[in-house]
């Protein structure tokens, strides 16, 4: 039994999806999350500088003695692996287990990726779906839409609606039976995906499908807290989102949200 906290971090809002199913999942746990705001989207950025905004994210989380990480983020889990993989409390990332998951759930093997341009270029989330299925998978780099969601823009926007549309092309032309969102930020455009692709398109959220997996590793591991009534989860960002985006997070966490401005400097 361990009652730290669980540590969940993101370029933005776009991992609170990750922290809705954990919500979820897991309601004795208290969760601290911390989104870089002021440095988003990490999407357009090189793997270099994404794994040294990593380290600084994770040592700052470290300092709030978290038992356990989340890098609810598909282009952190992707290009960060050397500061990932020498962290001192154990780390899951959103790839491994929405790759099971698609694959489990595709009955043709076509399946699409949407993921950042950073996500996309490293060929790892692909490279896992791949692994399973023995096909290769439609990924399409989705430059614009984790800025659109992180402005607060809602799935029926017309220019996000528009964005998702131009982007599902590929799916729609390879006849994909099954989409990742491979950005944690899609999930709050997943109606806008939904509307494009149809029923016959199953859709895969990597945010909750990392939740579900670490659930099932941190019980295994007897890293629960077990009886203790956990503490509100504490929300931190380097910049505090605007009022439309705060409005977005509390429609998907379904309870009260209340960001607070991570100190500048702390770095560890
Ligand atoms: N939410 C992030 C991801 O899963 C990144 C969005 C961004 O900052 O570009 O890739």
């Amino acid at each position: 039994m361990d009652s730290r906290p669980i540590g969940i971090f993101d370029s933005g809002i776009g991992g609170l999806s990750a922290v809705r199913a954990l919500r979820q999942l897991l309601p004795g746990e208290s969760l601290i999350y911390l989104g870089d705001t002021a440095r988003m989207p990490y999407g357009d950025r090189s793997a270099e500088e994404i794994d040294r905004m990593t380290g600084e994210l994770t040592t700052r989380l470290l300092r709030q003695n978290v038992k356990a990480l989340i890098a609810a983020c598909g282009s952190i889990s992707c290009n960060a692996g050397k500061t990932l993989s020498s962290l001192p409390v154990p780390c899951y990332d959103v790839v491994t287990a929405a790759a099971e998951a698609a694959a489990r759930s595709s009955k043709t093997g076509k399946i699409g990726l949407a993921a950042t341009e950073a996500t996309v270029k490293s060929g790892r989330f692909a490279g896992e779906i791949e692994k399973r299925t023995g096909q290769a998978v439609t990924a399409v780099p989705c430059p614009r839409l984790a800025p659109m969601v992180e402005s607060g823009m809602v799935p029926d926007d017309p220019a996000l609606a528009a964005a998702v549309a131009e982007y599902c092309k590929p799916f729609l032309r390879d006849g994909v039976d099954t989409v990742v969102l491979g950005c944690t930020h899609y999930p709050l455009a997943a109606t806008a995906f939904a509307a494009v692709l149809g029923e016959g398109v199953t859709l895969i959220d990597c945010a909750a499908e990392a939740a579900k997996a670490a659930a099932e590793a941190l019980k295994e591991a007897h890293l629960l807290a077990g009886g203790t009534a956990p503490a509100a989860p504490r929300y931190y960002f380097t910049a505090l989102p605007p009022q439309p985006a705060r409005l977005l997070a509390r429609r998907l966490l379904g309870e009260d949200f209340t960001p607070q401005l991570a100190k500048p400097g702390d770095k560890g």
